[in-house]
């Protein structure tokens, strides 16, 4: 924090835009961090699906950095993978055994229990070896350890029992890992297997973190997998900043934090009306752009935005909804387009209007639907003390997309 000319207090925020932010790259957030991080170390589990780019990542790490960082650290062991490109279970329990600290209980119980287990063949204790005293891992293990993954696990559960800790595991990109293996032969059984023990050792000692820009209750009804795996994590959601005054605030700490000429006032308002959704990410985006092309006067703003910078938004953001619902069978993509029909104005919908809007047949779908397109980012849901449900969408971005749809359907 610095003192600015009014003597009012200025917050610095280090300007990165790409992937995870935390630290002094993460504008605070605690309406969203603080729920996450009482709710991690109370051990409940958490997902956190949704729209790309509006700081999934960012908020699973900074609610890592801040219970790595507290008093009580040393009673969690956290461990945080990006599992997008898995497609063994051998590159995840890698991850997990690598990352827990040598020096601690955890890594001796583990040593302990897997090297040391007299009822794993020798392909799977070397490999196990391999792991916790080099990080590396071959190509008999991974091919072995489908076959043993339940002991395994097993063990793991007791050695973190025994050494009293819990353990944070967060997954990002989940459901990506999920599809992957759910591509390959016996992908199924696999996947639910995974799921099965996974909520196994949530019931335990471990607390998991789930995030991704694709949901998993998809997967769940393309697979026909058991969704009772899944069904017992708090979802987290992450709305845009709540007003215009908080964007600017954050565009005003990043203005403090980075060498930027001629920057004017009237070039902050300019971006603030041109982003309309304070998503960080549009801030931080927007902000490197016009820093970058040099850009500072209104006329010259709007120009960009239209020319360049909103383009590049609508192959990124838009693109995104489009190309979910391609993947929808025909069946969920018919009943989620009548069902966006009917969201209105960025009011709530009755349930009961909803249903009375589609046909009989889509009824009998419609719960399953709603759950799919909550978690995809599409809509978001409230329910009323008299038992009563409305839906809207989520984001003033899934409005304009659906909007801008129509009337290029109408045009055509
Ligand atoms: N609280 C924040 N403070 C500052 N910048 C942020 C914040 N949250 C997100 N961002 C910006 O948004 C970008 C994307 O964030 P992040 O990677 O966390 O989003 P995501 O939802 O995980 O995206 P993806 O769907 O691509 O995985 C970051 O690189 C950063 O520029
Ligand atoms: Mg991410």
């Amino acid at each position: 924090m610095t003192d600015n000319d009014n003597g009012s207090r200025t917050k610095r925020l280090k300007r990165h835009f790409g992937g995870a932010v935390s630290g002094d790259q993460f504008w605070p957030r605690p309406e969203i961090v603080d729920n996450l991080v009482n709710t991690i170390k109370d051990g409940e589990s958490v997902s956190l699906f949704g729209l790309r780019r509006i700081g999934k990542s960012s908020a699973m790490a900074e609610a890592a950095r801040i219970i790595s960082q507290g008093k009580d650290a040393n009673k969690y062991t956290i461990v945080e993978i990006d599992a997008q490109d898995y497609n063994a279970l051998d590159k995840l329990l890698t991850e997990i055994l690598v990352a827990v600290p040598s020096d601690s209980n955890l890594f001796t119980s583990l040593k302990k229990r897997l090297i040391g287990n007299r009822m794993f063949p020798e392909a799977v204790k070397k490999g196990l070896e391999l792991i916790l005293n080099m990080g590396g891992s071959d190509a008999d293990f991974s091919k072995s350890l489908p076959n043993y993954w339940g002991p395994v696990c097993a063990e793991i559960i007791k050695a973190i029992e025994e050494s009293g800790t819990q353990l944070i595991l967060m997954i990002d990109e989940f459901p990506y890992m999920c599809k992957n293996l759910l591509a390959k032969e016996g992908g199924r059984d696999f996947v639910d297997n995974l799921l099965a023990t996974f909520r196994n050792w949530r019931q335990g000692p471990v607390t998991m973190v789930m995030s991704g820009s694709i949901g998993m209750q998809f997967l769940i009804r393309e697979h026909q997998l058991e969704f009772l795996h899944f069904n017992d994590c708090f979802a987290v959601d992450i709305p845009p900043l709540a007003s215009r005054a908080e964007a600017k605030a954050m565009l005003d700490a990043l203005v403090q934090s980075t060498e930027v000429d001629n920057w004017l006032e009237e070039t902050s308002e300019t971006l603030l009306d041109e982003v309309t959704v304070y998503y960080p990410s549009f801030l931080q985006h927007a902000f490197s752009r016009l820093k970058a092309a040099n850009v500072r006067s209104r006329p010259q703003i709007e120009e960009h935005f239209a020319e360049h910078i909103r383009p590049a938004w609508d192959s990124t953001f838009f693109d995104q909804f489009d190309i979910r619902l391609k993947v929808y069978d025909e069946v969920l993509r018919d009943l989620s387009r009548a069902v966006f029909a009917q969201m209105a104005d960025d009011k709530h919908v009755l349930r009961d209007d909803l249903a009375a809007a589609i046909t009989t047949t889509q009824q009998e779908q419609l719960t399953e639907a709603l759950k799919i397109l909550k978690e995809d980012g599409f809509l978001s849901r409230r329910a009323a003390r008299d038992g009563s449900e409305s839906w809207r969408f989520c984001s003033p971005l899934v409005e304009t997309w659906w909007q801008q749809r129509q009337s290029k359907k109408v045009k055509k």
